[in-house]
């Protein structure tokens, strides 16, 4: 068995593993999957890993799904580190990359996170899923439960993009759009799923996307020769993938895989929804909700996330910051990145470049530092964003 147990993020407390969980028992707080990491580095050594195949589930042994057969996958992870020489130079940096994650199944990366909560799902008996979603998550859960014979139940804002709502329904979902935001169907899932049979996939309020999501971390330092990067740069709502890389780190330092040295995190949000941004300038742990949260970056109109205290702990345990961008600064981004590196990125990933240049200004990014740019979806999904 891979995973020992499931512990809360907040409490502690002990949960057993191969059972249906969503929150803390206890304190209503997030999961997180621990391993026998003892176990897992007699087989997953970094000289194993250049026989396996180029996706996420190369990392087997630190995943939480105990049967092969229950793997659910479309082709996942391994994507691309783009050195970005000719941005970099634009920016004055000499080692600047762009992890490109818009060249995942369903065009995201939520199709890291879905692809380990729908394979659990099936390990575990469950027949059907439900998730909020801003609308990436949505189609990749969509997928998933397609390809392992699922029911998927969607809620989305009436506003999301429209690829996202036509790839949902072109792979067979129930979507229901609704007046509001990610959290008003959020608060819809949670009426209705008891009655209607639905286990609750939502950004950590289910154990196994954020140990899809994590990966990401584990490919960095693979694809950096096992030196993680000095800075991270993150378009952040929930916060899955931030804190999954966290988690990461810190399983491959006791696989005794990389020192203890760590990236300084950098969220992103947009300036019309910075739940983050304010309570870490605030010095808080806990973010108040963001009023009429507003963005054409839907992924980052989260304005509550349950697991804010990860995501600030891991900024401040690292020398991270967090930084709000304007709309018309992240579409702008989108453009020169395009011009640049010929990445069409998503609105959310390319945020990430104004955050750069705020912190360059602050003179606190260094020419030759290693500097990793998330973008975390394509543009494809959002022709309305843009406007030629
Ligand atoms: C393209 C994109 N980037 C970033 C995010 C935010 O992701 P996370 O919830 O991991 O912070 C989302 C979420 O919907 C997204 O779709
Ligand atoms: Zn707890």
């Amino acid at each position: 068995m891979n995973v020992t147990h499931l512990e809360c993020a907040a409490c502690g407390l002990r949960h057993e593993a191969r059972r249906l969980h969503n929150l803390c028992a206890e304190c209503g707080k997030p999961l997180l999957v621990r391993y026998d990491l003892k176990r897992a580095a007699a087989s997953l050594t970094k000289e194993s890993l250049s026989r396996r195949a180029p996706d996420l589930w190369r990392y087997r042994e630190v995943l939480p799904v105990e049967r092969d057969t229950n793997i659910v996958t479309l082709g996942e992870g391994f994507t691309p580190l783009v050195r970005a020489l000719r941005l970099g130079a634009q920016l004055g940096l000499r080692n600047l990359y762009i992890k490109d994650e818009g060249q995942n199944p369903t065009q995201s990366f939520k199709a890291r996170g879905m692809t380990a909560a729908v394979s659990m799902a099936k390990e575990l008996g469950v027949k059907k899923l439900a998730v909020p979603s801003a609308g990436n998550a949505a189609g990749a859960l969509a997928a998933y439960a397609a390809r392992a014979g699922l029911e998927a139940h969607i809620f989305m804002p009436r506003d999301t993009p429209r690829a996202n709502v036509i790839e949902c329904e072109q792979t067979g979902a129930y979507v229901t759009l609704m007046d509001g935001l990610i959290t008003d169907c959020g608060a819809e899932v949670g009426r209705r799923k008891e009655g209607e049979g639905w286990f609750d996939v939502s950004t950590l309020k289910e154990p196994y996307r954020i140990e899809g999501k994590k990966t990401m971390g584990y490919e960095l330092a693979e694809q950096f020769d096992w030196e993680l990067p000095d800075v991270i740069i993150y378009p952040t709502g929930g916060g899955t993938g931030l804190i999954g890389m966290w988690k990461a780190f810190d399983e491959m330092e006791t696989l005794g895989w990389i020192g203890s040295k760590r990236p300084r995190m950098v969220t992103v949000q947009a300036a019309g929804c910075q739940p983050i941004v304010r309570a870490f300038a605030e010095g808080k742990r806990f973010a108040d909700e963001f009023p009429n949260a507003q963005t054409t970056a839907s992924g980052l109109r989260v304005p509550r996330a349950i697991g804010d205290f990860m995501i600030i702990d891991a900024l401040r345990a690292s020398g991270g910051t967090a930084i709000a961008v304007t709309d018309a600064e992240l579409i702008a981004a989108t453009k020169e990145i395009g011009a640049a590196e010929g990445i069409f990125c998503a609105p959310e990933g390319a945020a990430c470049l104004p955050a750069l240049k705020v912190l360059l200004e602050a003179n606190s990014v260094q020419p030759d530092e290693q500097v990793v740019l998330f973008n975390t979806g394509s543009g494809v999904k959002y022709i309305e964003s843009f406007s030629s």
